[in-house]
């Protein structure tokens, strides 16, 4: 597929047409939905996607082959597209990071790995099938290559985040194939690694690229403690490393890195990062930014789980109010009390869950940073609440 595309004529012609349509009264969404009894890919406000294949990878992850309509954008290597599904009459929106389907104009694949009791995950692993369609939007993230590409890039991953950098890897392939590549991919098995198959043959295809598999349960989820589960003991650690950077890529300082895995994993390579501009005056500010983490959970809240406060939501002047734990975020509290707010990652990346706070405080958990006074934005999948707060949706 194209990695982007222009608007094409007949979809510039219905955006055009409804935009008359508006003025006479009928909503953009009335209009894709008629579009949609003709053909669910014709819309062009809210997407669809036809499953055109299915591959299972591992014992956990799934590949789903996507076609979308004309209006779909494309996506640049690395970029994440949202995908919303209805499950028992709740709709819920995931972010997955698609991988551009050469040869088919609009296709893309996904590739879901299975989360323990995860709603979205699972569900797109077991109950879809060939045909159906899915809900998705504009693909969107910073979590792409550099513009003019580097000589050199160098690729972390771990688990299901070898997906946006796969993107990559395919991309500078087929387009960029003097481009040196080294990934370091650490999953707890073969078994597990997803793409196993498709990343040996890359290397044994494309001189320019460097591969280190790592089987490795040290930079994987670990239990609440912090350890690696029981199940794991006995298996293999090794992590990242300076030294293992040194060993793969000796000027690994001065190349963009993109690092996207579990939390532990990029908590090591922040710290290794870190050092490295700490132990470099001159340079240290361009090292740090040359590393680029994508995650795909959000930090876990840290606060207290006894501590309750009242969430007072005001969407379209109509008032509403639900408990949230201390340890919770304030997108999460409002889905366990039935009354979810839009969203989009869930993760502080797309702003789509952006509300305007009008009292209390919250804790942005990215930055750590506390945020109160009337009138500041917030985003309510990254925000834990310190107070009893008032906020406005401003979907
Ligand atoms: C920018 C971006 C790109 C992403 N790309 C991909 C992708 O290409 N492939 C992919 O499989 N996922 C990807 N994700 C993660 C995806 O959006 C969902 O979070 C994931 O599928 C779990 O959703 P769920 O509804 O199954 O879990 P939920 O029901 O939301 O959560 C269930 C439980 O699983 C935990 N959990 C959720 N996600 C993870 C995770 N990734 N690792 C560990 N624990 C988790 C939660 O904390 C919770 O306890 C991406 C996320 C982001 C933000
Ligand atoms: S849902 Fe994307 S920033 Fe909150």
């Amino acid at each position: 597929m194209a990695e982007s595309s222009t608007v094409p004529l007949p979809t510039a012609a219905a955006v055009r047409l409804s935009g008359w349509l508006t003025h006479l009264g009928v909503s953009p969404l009335a209009f894709d939905d008629t579009l949609s009894l003709i053909n669910p890919l014709l819309t062009v406000h809210r997407l669809n996607a036809r499953i055109v294949g299915r591959q299972v990878e591992t014992g956990t992850a799934t590949t789903l082959v996507l076609q979308a309509g004309p209006a779909f954008k494309g996506l640049q290597p690395g970029q994440f597209v949202i995908v919303g599904v209805t499950i028992n009459g709740v709709r819920h929106r995931r972010a997955y990071s698609p991988r551009a389907v050469e040869g088919h104009p609009n296709r893309i694949a996904i590739t879901v790995q299975r989360q323990p009791g995860g709603v979205v995950s699972n569900h797109l692993n077991e109950h879809t099938r060939v045909g159906q369609f899915l809900e998705i939007e504009q693909a969107a993230g910073s979590f792409t290559l550099p513009s003019p590409l580097p000589a050199e890039v160098l690729l972390i991953a771990g688990g299901s985040g070898i997906t946006p950098c796969m993107a990559m890897l395919e991309h500078l392939q087929r387009h960029f194939p003097r481009t040196k590549a080294t990934l370091v991919y650490f999953a707890r098995s073969r078994d597990d690694r997803i793409f196993a198959k498709a990343l040996d043959k890359l290397a044994a295809s494309w001189t320019g690229f460097q591969y280190r598999a790592i089987d490795s349960v040290a930079n994987t989820q670990t239990d609440d403690s912090g350890r690696p589960s029981a199940a794991d003991a006995g298996r293999a650690q090794q992590v990242l490393s300076a030294d293992l950077l040194n060993q793969l890529v000796p000027n690994w300082t001065k190349v963009p890195a993109y690092c996207c895995g579990p939390t532990p994993l990029m908590d090591a390579a922040r710290a290794i990062w870190q050092e490295a501009a700490f132990g470099n005056w001159k340079d240290g500010a361009a090292i740090k930014a040359r590393l680029h983490l994508e995650a795909f959970t959000p930090p876990k809240p840290s606060g207290d789980p006894h501590a309750r406060h009242e969430v007072k939501l005001t969407h379209h002047a109509v008032d509403k109010a639900f408990e949230a734990a201390g340890d919770q975020t304030i997108l999460v509290a409002s889905e366990s009390a039935g009354q979810g707010l839009k969203h989009g990652c869930r993760q502080g990346i797309c702003h789509e869950c952006t509300c305007r706070l009008h009292s209390g405080s919250v804790r942005n958990l990215l930055s750590g940073e506390r945020i109160d006074g009337e009138g500041q934005t917030i985003q309510v999948c990254v925000s834990v609440p310190m107070s009893d707060v008032h906020i406005e949706s401003m979907a």
